[in-house]
């Protein structure tokens, strides 16, 4: 049987803070070109509720970029997996995100993002393990700060379980 991880935060509270900053971007992107970009996989689950509470007509896609291995830690050795399928020149983009860990992913992705020319770009991240950061990341809309641990569920894994999970949780330090 696998270790099931101990809560942090309920699943009450991720839907009241998405619905929460889903009402900001509503009232922040109105009347704009905006499209909503989500990092696969970890965001998929993030992005399938705050698309919901984000009441525009905005464009929807995803990008899957890896850090080589299956490792817990970042390397900043990036390649984008899965490209947008949308040109995003002149567009309003916001870019969601599940974790901000070292910030290693998010820095080369938004350099990269920015050479596109889009009108605007920011960073939605439910998560932000600020005590890990390594290099700068600016989060417009930021769901909870969590502590530096491993953390999963809610679209989250460790070698690609828990992903399933409603609530968002923390494993018990890895032995050895
Ligand atoms: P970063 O480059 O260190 O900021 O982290 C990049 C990616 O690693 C995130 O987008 C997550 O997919 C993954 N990641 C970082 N920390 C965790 C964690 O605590 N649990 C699960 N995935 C994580
Ligand atoms: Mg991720």
């Amino acid at each position: 049987m696998r270790e099931m991880p101990q809560e942090l935060i309920s699943s009450e509270r991720i839907k009241q803070r998405v619905r929460e900053l889903g009402e900001e971007i509503t009232s922040d992107y109105a009347g704009s070109d905006l499209v909503m970009v989500g990092i696969l996989k970890g965001a998929f689950v993030v992005m399938a509720d705050l698309v919901r509470s984000v009441e525009l007509p905005a464009r929807i896609d995803f990008m899957a970029v890896s850090s080589y291995g299956m490792d817990t830690k970042s390397t900043g050795v990036v390649s984008i997996v899965k490209d947008l399928d949308l040109d995003i020149r002149g567009r309003d983009l916001l870019v969601v995100e599940d974790i901000v860990d070292s910030g290693l992913t998010l820095d080369f992705l938004l350099r990269s993002l920015k050479a596109r020319e889009p009108a605007s770009l920011s960073l939605f991240a439910l998560l932000d393990k600020v005590e890990a950061r390594k290099v700068p990341v600016e989060i417009k809309y930021r769901g909870f700060e969590v502590p530096n641990r491993f953390i999963v569920g809610y679209g989250l894994d460790y070698a690609e379980k828990y992903r399933e999970l409603p609530y968002i949780g923390v494993l018990e330090e890895q032995k050895g």
